[in-house]
């Protein structure tokens, strides 16, 4: 059964309302904005009625002050006026109230247009939350698109095999660390970060297979080749993501491919950035991409173990990585060892 506030100061009025409605209502019947707001604080109804001229609080002034809380700025509201100025009818309109009914109640009208309200409201419920359900499906297709591409690119690349799955799980496990810090990023941002790194080597596409696939060392030729992964990258992301996505994420996403070479003491590329001129979602990319190529096998090398890896890591810090970032990367040790030592080694099987 629908619950209805009615808010009036006038006595008469209120127990005309209550028992017009309370065949077909639940009611809770109050006589000022204070009352209203209290049983608001914790309660909640489906729809309120609320009458405009009251002393101290008016209608308006409440309704305000329901807007302001973000849990109840849905609940649809509806004046009580025994005004039939058009002035004050479009003032209530134009301020978020659904509808106004006009006093002294005639039964019929009252409940046909608390009736209609309802329905309206139940009706607006039903399409956001599809929308909401659509809008998640669409991230959901556009997200397996993009490590699809990432997979497909990274399967010319016979050396670093799973490489994007890993070392997505390494920054997520990463930012869950950072998410812990005090005055640590906002979650929304990590959560954007956990997204974007797959495409960090998205630029891979357009070097040379012949370079892709070379077993051994690159010559000074082809490591600049290489090198120029991450500025397609930065452009191949923004290509596939400017208007579908968010521009925070475009550029998080970008920032992550274009970036995550540069080195905290500025001897990294493509812009040999220094310091925190290069963002931050690419020095947190840099050491998952780093750690995971030491603690993977690569053409031209066995994979480190993790004492090794972890202390090239630690002498890294401060001049390849962010010195803050750094520290707390180290201290998620055991969760990376855990990772390696069972999925990655699973993923190994898989790819
Ligand atoms: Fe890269
Ligand atoms: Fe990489």
């Amino acid at each position: 059964m629908y619950h209805l506030l009615i808010v009036d100061d006038d006595k008469i009025n209120l127990a005309t309302a209550k028992k017009a409605l309370s065949s077909v209502y639940k009611v809770t019947a109050v006589t000022s904005g204070e009352q209203a707001l209290r049983f608001l604080q914790n309660n909640t109804c489906d729809l309120i009625l609320l009458d405009i001229n009251m002393p101290e609080m008016d209608g308006f002034e409440v309704m305000a002050k329901i807007r302001e809380d973000l849990s109840l700025a849905d609940i649809p509201i509806i004046f009580l006026t025994a005004d039939s100025d058009p002035q004050v009818e479009s003032r209530c309109l134009k301020e978020g109230a659904m509808d106004f009914i006009t006093k002294p109640f005639v039964q019929n009208v009252m409940l046909s247009r608390i009736s209609h309200a309802l329905e309206l409201e139940a009706l607006r419920r039903d399409l956001s939350a599809e929308l909401e359900a659509r809008t998640i499906h669409i991230k959901y297709i556009q997200e397996m698109m993009v490590i699809g591409m990432a997979t497909m690119v990274e399967s010319r690349d016979l050396s670093t095999g799973g490489h994007i799955k890993r070392t997505s799980m390494v920054v997520r496990i990463f930012a869950q660390k950072l998410s812990n810090e005090p005055d640590s990023l906002p979650k929304s941002f990590l959560d954007k970060v956990i997204r974007a790194a797959p495409m960090h080597d998205l630029g891979k596409i357009a070097v040379d297979d012949r370079i892709l696939r070379k077993q051994g060392r690159f010559t000074p030729e082809e490591y600049s080749e290489m090198k120029k992964h991450s500025v397609e990258g930065q452009r191949i992301v923004q290509h596939i993501l400017e208007g579908v996505e968010e521009a925070e994420f475009v550029k998080i996403a970008e920032n992550i491919a274009h970036y995550h070479h540069e080195k905290w003491d500025g001897s990294g590329y493509p812009d040999g950035l220094s310091g925190e001129e290069i963002p931050i979602e690419a020095r947190i990319m840099a050491l998952a991409d780093v750690f995971d190529a030491l603690v993977s096998k690569r053409c031209y090398k066995e994979p480190y173990s993790y004492d090794k890896a972890f202390s090239i890591i630690e002498e890294s810090v401060g001049t390849h990585f962010d010195p803050k970032l750094g520290k707390i990367f180290l201290e998620c040790r055991p969760e990376l060892q855990a990772l390696y030592d069972s999925v990655c080694n699973d993923l190994e099987k898989i790819i």
